[in-house]
């Protein structure tokens, strides 16, 4: 595990957690993906659109964050961001588009499976573009009560298109953000089927748990 830069959380990987340089054949096809193509810069729309919901301090926290557009885009909100993310080239882009964005942002390279989530930590959490279902439990937790989620990313629908991923596991099953979120106050969902099949949803964890009320 390398820890490339912590500000505002101190990271802790599970116990018994494996060397993902050594384990993640997906860290290398992830690096090499952000060597060919760059990854791009301006934050998702679910960010942009609702930019309002976002609060002006506080902490956030990227999930698979890539090149970081998005915890740029948080940390110039006014929020103590963290991207985490398994590629070290993707978090290099990351690092550079702070720089250029003249933002401070935490950069963490870690595998997700492996992640330890601090309880009750973050105002928002971000994941775009990223789909694994064990993620759910860990974000519920970490979500401080009040905080925001907002997820976006492809849906069974996408893979009618050429483009994207093929494998079913990568991908949202109906309603599967709705109803894992249902417990919580959802402010926006959305699923699209035109062009491409993506979902989106921006929930609020309830200030008390099992309420909907904040
Ligand atoms: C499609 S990209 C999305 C990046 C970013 N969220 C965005 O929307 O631009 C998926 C990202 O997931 C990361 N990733 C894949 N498996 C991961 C894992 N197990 N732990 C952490 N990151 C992972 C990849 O390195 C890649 O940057």
């Amino acid at each position: 595990m390398i820890l490339v830069h912590a500000r505002c959380f101190p990271y802790r990987p599970k116990a018994g957690a494996p060397n993902l340089n050594y384990l993640k054949p997906e860290l290398f096809s992830w690096n090499d993906r952000y060597r060919e193509a760059p990854a791009p810069v301006e934050p998702c729309q679910i960010l942009t659109q609702f930019s309002h919901l976002i609060p002006d301090a506080g902490r956030a926290l990227d999930l698979a964050c890539g090149g970081g557009r998005n915890t740029v885009f948080l940390a110039q909100h006014g929020l103590r961001a963290i991207g985490i993310d398994l590629s070290r080239k993707a978090l290099e882009q990351g690092r550079e588009l702070a720089r250029q964005r003249k933002v401070i942002v935490d950069w963490v390279q870690a595998d997700l499976e492996s992640f330890s989530f601090p309880p009750a930590t973050f105002d928002v959490i971000v994941c775009t573009y990223f789909r694994d279902p064990k993620l759910y439990a860990p974000i519920r937790e970490s979500l401080r009560p009040g905080g925001l989620l907002f997820y976006e990313t492809f849906s069974r629908e996408h893979l009618r298109f050429n483009i994207g991923p093929k494998n079913p596991v990568h991908v949202l099953e109906p309603a599967e953000l709705l109803l894992v979120f249902a417990d919580w106050r959802v402010m926006f969902y959305r699923e699209r089927w035109i062009d491409r099949g993506i979902a989106a949803l921006i929930a609020r964890k309830p200030a008390v748990q099992g309420s909907r009320q904040l």
